[in-house]
């Protein structure tokens, strides 16, 4: 059965956000070093993509490096790094023709100088496009974002632009590095881990979770519209019962 056929498109997740994980037991069960796995995982992140496109959703986000993966060993990370540049450079003439914007969150100062460099001319190269918004999350940590978000209230408090009595949810959406992007309606983890790993803590209060066994690189198209399938079998109720939702 066509899995894609199955897909009401009139009830898409806005935003669907993924955590990419399994590079390196899937390069580790084909008995090769972790880097392969990091590049075997470069097509699933291109036709994740492709599918989010193709179906019309508007925001898919990336996990790609957390602010814990700088603990990794370094010829892990730099290699990641390395990969990182490589696969902008090549990938950028792909997201124009398809019209895809890049953007990032995280603490991307903090990256290498070229795969900082290669980041900005893809989010700068791309900024007209307008059919979907790619992001991806790279230094990223929730924890990260939550008190730089603290850090820019508190100084607004200060200078007095801010009342804290004032102080609401808005305020605090607006202070994330997502801010003007909604918050994801279904998260997707890869791998067979069933956790959060310091991923959009705030954005995904209200998200769905799909969690699947299958190692990041083996994801493909057909993986991401089964995802999709199973959010949109789910009765998303925000605290009400099921008789009061409208159909
Ligand atoms: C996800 O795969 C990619 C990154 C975190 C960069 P992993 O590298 O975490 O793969 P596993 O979890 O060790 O299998
Ligand atoms: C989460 O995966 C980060 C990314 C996918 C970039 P990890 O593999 O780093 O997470 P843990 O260590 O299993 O929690
Ligand atoms: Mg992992």
């Amino acid at each position: 059965m066509d899995l894609k056929s199955q897909i009401n498109l009139e009830k898409l997740p806005k935003h669907v956000a993924v955590i990419m994980d399994g590079n390196g037991r899937w390069a580790k069960q084909h008995g090769k070093p972790r880097v392969f796995g990091h590049r075997n995982g470069v097509t699933a992140v291109r036709d994740t993509t492709e599918a989010a496109a193709e179906l019309g959703i508007e925001y898919l986000t990336l996990y790609a490096f957390s602010t814990e993966n700088w603990n990794r060993p370094k010829l892990e990370v730099s290699a990641l790094m390395r990969l990182l540049v490589e696969t902008l450079n090549k990938e950028i003439q792909t997201l124009n023709k398809n019209n895809i914007r890049l953007k990032a969150i995280g603490d991307i100062n903090k990256l290498p100088g070229r795969t900082h460099d290669a980041l900005l001319q893809g989010i700068e190269n791309t900024a007209k496009n307008d059919r979907m918004t790619l992001v991806l999350a790279l230094n990223y940590s929730a924890k990260w974002e939550l008190t730089e978000a603290a850090r820019k209230l508190a100084k607004a408090a200060k200078e007095g632009t801010l009342d804290p009595d004032q102080l609401n949810e808005q305020h605090i959406s607006n202070a994330l590095a997502t801010q003007g992007i909604p918050d994801p309606e279904l998260l997707i983890r890869t791998s067979g881990e069933s956790r959060i790993s310091n991923f959009l803590l705030w954005q995904i209060a209200y998200a769905e979770l799909y969690f699947t066994d299958i190692f990041w690189p083996d994801f493909g198209k057909e993986n991401f519209y089964q995802a999709i399938i199973d959010f949109q079998r789910r009765e998303r109720r925000f605290g009400k019962i099921s008789e009061q939702l409208i159909p």
